[in-house]
Formats: structure tokens, sequence, C-alpha cells
């Protein structure tokens, strides 16, 4: 046993039951690719064995909140495509071309930044403009996306992979903090076609995005699929390149701490199987004591 190993308790992982429910969503997003967020050390999972579980399962990118991460699966040998779901400092950048990552931006600096690393290194990096529709975390204004989305397009060593936004609430039952998110989105992407500017995939769907709002001017991918929303673009085939961003794969608990599993359009559970399962030893056991103190600073 490694002196890593010696504390009492250890959380042991079933990557087959990753494996397992990274297939079921990535059928039940279909024909939208899945990708598998894995930040967080694949929330506590390990980065790696998650990222190759969902690999196999069928997820089709990955996504990691750090650069750091994102060059953890490149180092670990991992070839396929990797979002960065923030937009990294700008001292990271040549860092992140050189791994091959993609990434997230939302300000004019991050544009010239990542457009300057990948220019030096002689590639055009594949960046995801994220717009804020209401989850005041990371994101550009809804206002100021068309002049970003052109700043991009003028930087010859940048490629316009996506415009997205993340859901701030999609678990709970009240949708209509999604549907009012879901709208400003749309009023997003459509501005961009009136100017002319292509979007060549969106995704805005996490695990908890299970039950169908309609929405002017979506389609919700497939007619089963509660996880994915994606608007057919005019010049490029969106099927295959919208990502609904799922760390559902785990369910050591469920999706981000307490929330439900996913559930097909018509309220099936999907039947994720429990990735994680935690074991310890007991250290020590009293019975028939007389009870005069429970803990520190408790007296009974
Ligand atoms: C931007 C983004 N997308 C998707 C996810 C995955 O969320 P969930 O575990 O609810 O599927 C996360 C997780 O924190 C995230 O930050």
């Amino acid at each position: 046993m490694s002196p890593r190993h010696l504390r009492p308790a250890r959380i042991e992982i079933d990557a087959s039951a990753v494996v397992a429910n990274a297939a079921t969503m990535a059928a039940l997003v279909a024909p939208a690719a899945l990708c598998a967020v894995v930040k967080a050390d694949g929330y506590g999972h390990g980065a790696v064995v998650s990222a190759l579980a969902a690999l196999d399962g069928g997820a089709s990118l990955l996504a990691v909140a750090l650069v750091e991460e994102g060059i953890g699966l490149r180092d670990a040998g991992i070839d396929a495509p990797v979002l960065v779901l923030s937009e990294p400092p700008t001292e990271a950048m040549d860092e992140l071309v050189g791994a091959r990552l993609e990434t997230t931006l939302y300000t004019s600096e991050g544009i010239d930044a990542a457009a300057t690393a990948a220019m030096a290194a002689g590639e055009v990096l594949r960046v995801h403009l994220k717009v804020d529709t209401g989850m005041q975390r990371v994101g550009a204004r809804p206002d100021d996306i068309v002049g970003l989305a052109r700043a991009i397009g003028d930087r010859p060593s940048l490629e316009l992979a996506s415009v997205w936004t993340h859901l701030a609430a999609a678990d709970e039952a009240d949708h209509e903090p999604t549907k009012r998110q879901l709208a400003r989105y749309h009023e997003v992407l459509d501005e961009l076609d009136a100017v002319g500017i292509d979007v060549p995939s969106c995704h805005a769907a996490n695990s908890g995005r299970r039950s169908p709002i309609p929405t002017p001017g979506s389609t919700w991918c497939g007619a089963a699929s509660p996880c994915s929303v994606w608007r057919p673009r005019t010049s490029s085939p969106v099927g295959s390149t919208s990502a609904p961003r799922c760390g559902w794969w785990r369910r050591s608990t469920s999706p981000s701490g307490s929330r439900p599993a996913p559930r097909s359009a018509t309220g099936s559970d999907t039947r994720s199987r429990p990735t994680a399962t935690w074991r310890r030893w007991r250290s020590a056991m009293r019975t028939g004591w007389p009870v005069v103190w429970r803990g520190p600073g408790v007296r009974c």
C-alpha cells in the first residue's frame, strides 16, 4: 500500500459505470455530440479515468475549467478535443495553444492574447465565445457579443467554433429562469445572424436541462433528448457539432450535488449507474459508556 493510501477511507470509482452513463447520455442527446465535463479532477473521480471512460461511452469532446487540467489530459495521451470553460489568463495562452486546447473567450484582452499566441505558434485556435445570459458568473454581456465575434473574425489565427451560454438553474422545477436565459441566448444568435456572422455551433445545456421548453427558433435535439438545445444554422449542419456539456456521467450522487438524474422527454428515468462508492474502516466503537462529552466543546 502506498503512503498515499494509508488514510482509513477511500472512494472507489467504477469506470464501467462511467462508460455506461456516458453511453446513455450520448444516445439521449444524439444527433448532438456529448461533451463530458471532467473539471475538478473529474469531480473527484480522477480526470483521466473519467475522461477515458466518457470517451469510451461515446462522448466526443471533453471540458475542463483550467488550462492545467487540459494539459493533464494531454500528458495522459488523450487526444480528443478539450474545451477550457473559462477565459484563461493572458499568460496561459501560449501553453493553451501548445497543448492544442480549445478555449472560451469573452473579453477583448483575451481575444488579443489568444490570437497573438496562436499566431506565434503558427496555429489556428478554435475559440468559443461565451455569453452570460443571466448566470452572472463568466461570459460577455449580450450587448457585447457582436463586437467580440467581429474581433475574433478579424484575427486570422482564431476560428470561431461556437457561441455558448450556461444555464444557472436548469435542474430546478421552476423553468422560468431557464426560459429567460434561453430567450436571451436566442436573441444573441439572431443578432449575429442579422449581421451575417456565421456561428458554426451553439451549446447551452448541462445535465439538468432535462425537460423540453419550447423556445421560438429553437429545435430540441431529438424528440426525446432533454439535455440539449440547438438551432439549425443556415450554413452548417449543427447536429454533429453542437454539444450539451454534461457532468452527469458521474452519478456518485447526481449532477452537481443533489440533482435528480436527467429524464427523457417522456419522463422515464435514464437509469444512470452509481460511479463512486465511499468506503471506510471503522476506527472506534463505543457502547454502554456513560456519555459525558460528545465532542469538542460540547458537554452533556
Ligand atoms: C460551463 C459548464 N457547463 C457544464 C457543466 C456540467 O454541469 P452538470 O454537472 O450539471 O452537467 C459545468 C459544471 O460545472 C459547467 O461549469
